[in-house]
């Protein structure tokens, strides 16, 4: 691979918390030569019921296991704990799409959630049955999360933008015994029909035995009486001051399943435990943003993704401090939202995507202008690499070249952070586009196709050398698939499926996917899962998919496809295909651009050359067509996109 551009002869932003980087170096120094020890004496941080026998069982690889022995239970961690210290606290503070703002102490949040573990509980939940959710970002959200897991119950959160069948699927592969979802949710003011979605998903979902349903739009929906019933009503039957005592959970039990989307058509169930990962939460969160009691932390996604499990739950109220939630829309009513927001609420910690940076960049700064937002000391970023034109202006606009931008490589398999800038220890000197170093304990390497590190400033594939607290355990009752897909390439090493570079001071430069997942908008998805999508309807034969760069939004997926014989192309067509799509995946999934052409180009063994494909949609040169089959598919190909592009 060759040597890359990057930014290197920035200069290096200087702002005032900066120091030498000596803290820094010797704490990565200490977790990386005595990896045990170091997490011995981080694992303290939290409540135990009982310590573990052996930090790291590294028996069974890549099945690691930590704190082995070691006996707790989360929804303890974020709750009881803090009822003594801080039970007047503010947990939440929650807006809604509409406007509306509920607060939640940390006593009223325990109680809350103690009534409904009283409910999975008299539902028959036992120890990791699974236990599906189906919200917007409400708070009862987090609050089904904190009860599923005070129970010992496993959650799988399906974000409440997908579709039924995507909703279908995740309940079959994990057989989930309750699902809690709303009657509707708000989309810029409209109903989004969530309780109708979740009908549709439970003709095909036989283990689904009781379905929760918050009231969120109030608007009618039918209730299926042997099987639904009513949050509100259910919660209020509880006896006040009701106590679940929290289930004693091993370190090593699951604690949830997030699907996310791989390089094949089947989403893979990540599953995190619950010793390491409350560990890795509480710790990532505190090097990183470093929030203090007198914090207002706002993580801006939705907690149907891990951004949100970690950082909108388990991090920030293992921490005790208080979050804002948001269940909407950044420019509804007006382009202003967030920024009104940070202003009425007084916000401290600013952490989002690169997508939404842009977009504000889009809107103009007498948006924000309008707004003080003087309470702001730090900023974060997460999610898609982010260009340093964007980071500029976020450190420039928003945080007045005052503020660090704190931008975070991760993944919903790690758990949590893994390569950043840790403010809380000591805050390197930022370059605009890198996230720094790894963080301690984190022994990440970039690596060539050959398995060698890769030379200094050459693009490679980032790798990861040893085990950490917040890693998954396991793909939900697939562990083949987790060792052939994290372990498979090389063994024993973690691959991440990113390109990566690190410059002469060791900095991490992510550069995005390094395999068939696209970030669009800062979302996972499959080229795979939408290229199924597409062939499942009947007009439809073959189907290329593939990212396109976009000024927003990263990138976004591009389709080629080729129609079975009595279909032509038309507007109506693509319009049904684009319909089709959002119904089978959800939304995020929708094609920027569907082109219709007779055939793609192919290897005479009959793999398609996305190459090629690739070539055609940034106008480069296509290269050698010596491989295809038919080299006039490449003519054709061409002609039809621009064809195509020229009407648009
Ligand atoms: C993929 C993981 C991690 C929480 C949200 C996404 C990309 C994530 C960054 C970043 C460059 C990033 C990677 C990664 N990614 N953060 N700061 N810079 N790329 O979790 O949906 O599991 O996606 O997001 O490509 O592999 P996810």
């Amino acid at each position: 691979m060759s040597e890359t551009n990057l930014p290197f002869d920035e200069k290096f932003v200087i702002i005032k918390q900066i120091s030498s980087g000596e803290k820094l170096k010797k704490e990565i120094e200490r977790s990386l030569t005595n990896p045990q020890g170091f997490w011995d004496e981080k694992a303290e941080a939290i409540d135990w019921f009982k310590k573990w026998d052996k930090v790291l069982d590294d028996s069974n690889k890549p099945f690691y296991k930590w704190f082995k022995g070691g006996i707790l239970n989360i929804s303890y961690n974020t709750l009881d704990r803090h009822i003594k210290t801080r039970k007047d606290k503010i947990a939440y503070i929650w807006e809604g799409e509409m406007g509306e703002i509920k607060t939640y102490t940390y006593y009223q949040l325990y109680q809350e959630v103690n009534k409904l573990a009283k409910i999975f509980k008299e539902y028959g939940i036992e120890k990791g049955d699974r236990i599906a959710v189906y919200l917007p970002v409400i708070p009862e959200l987090p609050i089904t999360l904190l009860a599923a897991a005070r129970v010992g119950a496993i959650h799988t959160v399906v974000f409440s933008g997908f579709s039924s069948e995507a909703l279908a699927d995740r309940i079959n592969d994990c057989e989930a015994k309750i699902l809690v979802t709303a009657d509707g949710s708000f989309r810029r003011g409209k109903i989004v029909e969530i309780k109708k979605n979740a009908d549709r998903a439970l003709e095909t979902t036989p283990s689904i035995q009781k379905v929760i349903v918050v009231k969120r739009t109030g608007h009618e929906i039918e209730i299926n009486s042997n099987r639904d019933i009513w949050y509100k009503e259910t919660i209020e039957a509880v006896e006040e001051k009701t106590y679940v005592p929290p289930e004693p959970m091993a370190a090593t039990d699951p604690l949830f399943i997030l699907y996310t989307s791989g390089t094949t058509g089947k989403p893979k169930g990540v599953q995190h435990g619950i010793g390491g990962y409350n560990v890795w939460a509480y710790w990532t969160l505190k090097w990183a943003f470093n929030p203090t009691d007198q914090d207002i932390w706002w993580c801006t996604a939705d907690i149907g993704w891990i951004t949100g499990h970690t950082y909108n739950v388990y991090a920030p109220l293992s921490l005790g401090i208080t979050s804002l939630l948001f269940e909407g829309t950044p420019d509804f009513p007006a382009k202003d939202r967030w920024w009104a927001m940070i202003e009425r609420h007084g916000v401290t910690i600013l952490y989002t995507t690169p997508t939404a940076v842009r977009m504000f960049m889009k809107f103009g700064e007498e948006w924000i202008n309008k707004h003080d937002l003087s309470t702001l000391r730090i900023l974060g970023t997460v999610g898609e690499p982010i260009n340093p034109e964007a980071w500029k202006w976020f450190f420039k606009v928003i945080g007045k070249e005052k503020m660090a931008i704190i931008d975070t490589w991760w993944q919903t398999e790690t758990g949590g952070y893994m390569i950043a800038p840790l403010s809380g220890i000591d805050l390197v000197p930022l370059k605009p586009g890198s996230a720094t170093y790894p963080l301690p304990s984190i022994n990440a390497e970039v690596y060539d196709d050959r398995g060698q590190p890769a030379k200094t400033g050459t693009k490679g594939f980032l790798i990861i050398k040893s085990p950490w607290p917040g890693m998954l355990q396991t793909l939900w009752k697939d562990p083949e698939r987790f060792k052939q897909t994290y372990f498979g390439r090389w063994e024993n090493l973690y691959y991440t499926g990113d390109y990566a570079v690190k410059d002469k001071e060791g900095y991490f430069w992510l550069l995005g996917r390094a395999d068939e997942v696209l970030k669009v908008a800062g979302h996972r998805l499959g080229t795979v899962e939408l290229e199924s999508a597409l062939v499942s309807h009947p007009s439809v034969s073959e189907a290329a998919v593939m990212g396109k760069e976009d000024a927003v939004k990263g990138e976004v997926p591009v389709a080629f496809i080729v129609l079975r014989s009595g279909y032509e192309p038309s507007e109506e067509l693509r319009i049904e295909l684009i319909k089709h799509v959002r119904a089978t995946i959800g939304p995020i999934a929708t094609p920027d651009e569907i082109i219709m052409v007779n055939k793609l180009p192919k290897t005479r063994s009959g793999k398609i050359v996305r190459r090629i494909l690739r070539a055609v949609l940034i106008g480069s040169p296509i290269g050698d067509t010596s491989t295809l089959e038919d080299a006039s598919a490449v003519d054709e190909v061409k002609a039809t996109y621009e064809k195509m592009k020229k009407k648009t």
